[in-house]
């Protein structure tokens, strides 16, 4: 889940050999485009559900913010786990970063996302978001807008997104029968101990 690819890159820039993918095709290429070639990082696509690749086994692997919940149901989530899991070493760890589910409905204020890096010279392009979480279905429905404004006018590309919470309890059991031992649980990526009520949950899990 990958998308452009640019973490594998900067862990490839930093020493690591690193595989990413991305079950959607113009990301990795637009990824290679972006990125050029680094010798010890390796681009595919692949779908999290059922990916494996010859450079395995891997020592860590790791799925980025909200990412996992973008599977669209925890028969989904358990998939990926499993193939995660049968693509490390005994003893290897999978990072996730997950968000907990609240247990009250809200409202997303409307946002305009710039990009970092401006990439065009004949065109603004930004990206709009809005949406509302329900904790009864514990689905967060996220809805954006690609704007690209050029001279001839404003073309707005509407699309949407569901991210599907889980309840600790069921993320646990669920790494537990994919073959992992939870090590840490953390609340942030400066690694603070996770405590009940903190939704952030960042989980170190290790292979059995
Ligand atoms: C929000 S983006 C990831 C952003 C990335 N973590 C980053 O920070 O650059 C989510 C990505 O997940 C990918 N994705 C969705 N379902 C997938 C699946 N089943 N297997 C692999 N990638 C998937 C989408 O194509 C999309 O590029």
């Amino acid at each position: 889940m990958c998308a452009l690819g640019l973490t594998g890159a900067y862990l490839a820039r930093h020493g690591f050999d690193v595989t990413a993918f991305d079950i959607t095709e113009e990301m990795i290429d637009e990824g290679k485009r972006r990125i050029g070639s680094i010798e010890n990082l390796k681009m595919y696509v692949a779908d999290i559900c059922g990916f494996s690749f010859e450079d395995a086994p891997y020592d860590f692997t790791y799925v980025e913010k909200q990412d996992l919940h973008l599977l669209p149901s925890i028969d989904e989530v358990q998939k990926a786990l499993s193939a995660i899991h049968a693509q490390l070493r005994p003893g290897g760890a999978a990072v996730l970063e997950l968000t907990l589910p609240s247990g009250e409905s809200f409202q997303h204020d409307k946002r305009t996302f710039q990009p970092r890096v401006p990439n065009y010279t004949d065109k603004k392009v930004w990206k709009e978001h809005e949406g509302y979480y329900d904790a009864e279905t514990k689905i967060n429905h996220i809805n954006q807008t690609v704007v690209i404004e050029t001279g001839s006018g404003i073309e707005r590309i509407p699309y949407s997104i569901s991210l599907r919470y889980y309840e600790r309890d069921l993320m646990l059991s669920v790494l537990d029968r994919c073959g992992f031992t939870v090590q840490n649980e953390f609340k942030n990526r400066e690694r603070e101990p996770w405590r009940e009520g903190d939704y952030e949950w960042i989980v170190e899990a290790i292979k059995r």
